[in-house]
């Protein structure tokens, strides 16, 4: 017969073993396996029963109470590990996927168009849309398409209005798309619809005035074109440039290949119109010249003005960039600073 008491010590021992090695267990899955160890079927706190039959009969009452308690002690002792250790496994995983927000962020670099080729691209968008075709001339040109074509020949006071590089008493850096105007008539018969970017040149510099800047031309060339036409096409394209409330204005003006000619002016889209710094107080921003094509400049082209009509126009794309945006000085569309060219990105 088994001593009662040298069995209890047995169950003790196992209650020890269980509380030594779980100190090693670092994991709920180490837990389940040691649970196994100890409380399967065959487990070490199980096979204590074994020796039941050992024990003197009147004791045995007391024997199985004594596996059971430890039994039901293994059971809540597991249960709590287990417990403790899926919390930590838990806050282990929110620890290694913890996002630290006021980390600086990755940012990539994106590179955008130019200023004046967003704008150059909104024109072209804009007048495309009412069917002008593109047309590029050349950048150096022949004095006739850049001045006497243009009714205004040699001696003629309006080339005053222009200071012209010459690259020889015949060539000229041309200082106005208007000359794309001349290739065109002279190589197509109307309708003619053309819109022509491109760069021109003037011995000219200060704020708002640059050596080489580029313009867009337009022009129409049709049966019955009026200034009715052109202030419709040009309602279109300020509207979409400086927004929906802008309107424009025809003020009469001079060039030697419109007759008439006009300056179109916008409302001042600082104020809306009713006067600020920025238009002078006057309500109004001057945006492009144009005009009704001068029936001499039809007849250079072999265009009978009695039968056709045309209208042109001629707008300044820095200058559109600078109301645009609020620049204030032409030579920041040049210098190429990042500063200031970043901060510009209508596409
Ligand atoms: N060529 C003129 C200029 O450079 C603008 C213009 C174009 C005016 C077409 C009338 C018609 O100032």
């Amino acid at each position: 017969m088994a001593n009662l008491f040298e069995l209890q010590k047995k169950i003790a021992a196992v209650r020890e073993q269980i509380e030594t090695e779980s100190k090693d267990l670092t994991d709920s899955k180490m837990v389940y396996e040691m649970r196994k160890v100890f409380l399967d079927k065959t487990g070490k706190v199980g096979q204590l029963m074994r020796y039941m039959k050992d024990v003197d009969p009147s004791q045995r009452a007391e024997f199985g109470k004594t596996v059971n308690e430890l039994k039901n002690w293994a059971l809540d002792y597991f249960g709590s590990l287990d417990e403790k250790m899926r919390k930590a496994e838990l806050q282990r995983v929110y620890k290694s996927e913890q996002i630290d927000i006021t980390m600086p962020a990755h940012t990539h670099v994106q590179g955008n168009l130019h200023p004046v080729t967003q704008v150059r691209n909104q024109l072209i968008d804009v007048f495309s849309g009412m069917g002008f075709e593109i047309y590029e001339g050349t950048e150096v040109e022949n004095d006739y398409y850049n001045f006497t074509a243009l009714n205004t020949p040699k001696d003629h006071p309006a080339r005053d209005m222009q200071d012209t590089f010459y690259l020889s008493p015949e060539f000229v850096l041309r200082t106005q798309t208007s000359s794309a105007q001349i290739h065109v008539m002279e190589n197509e018969k109307p309708p003619i619809k053309i819109l022509s970017p491109g760069k021109v040149f003037r011995s000219d510099d200060d704020a708002t005035h640059s050596p080489m800047f580029s313009q867009m031309e337009g022009l129409v060339v049709d049966k019955g074109i009026t200034l009715g036409d052109l202030q419709g096409m040009l309602d279109v394209f300020v509207k979409k440039v400086f927004g929906q409330e802008t309107r424009t204005r025809l003020r009469p003006s001079y060039f030697p290949f419109t007759e008439p000619s006009v300056e179109v002016d916008v409302s001042c889209f600082e104020c809306g119109g009713t006067g600020c710094s920025f238009c002078k107080h006057t309500g109004w921003i001057e945006v492009l010249g144009a005009g009704i094509v001068n029936r001499k400049v039809l007849e250079n082209c072999g265009i009978d003005p009695d039968v056709y009509s045309g209208l042109a126009f001629g707008i300044g794309i820095e200058r559109v960039a600078m109301l645009k945006y609020g620049i204030n000085n032409i030579k920041q569309l040049f210098e190429s600073d990042l500063r200031v060219l970043n901060q510009i990105n209508d596409r």
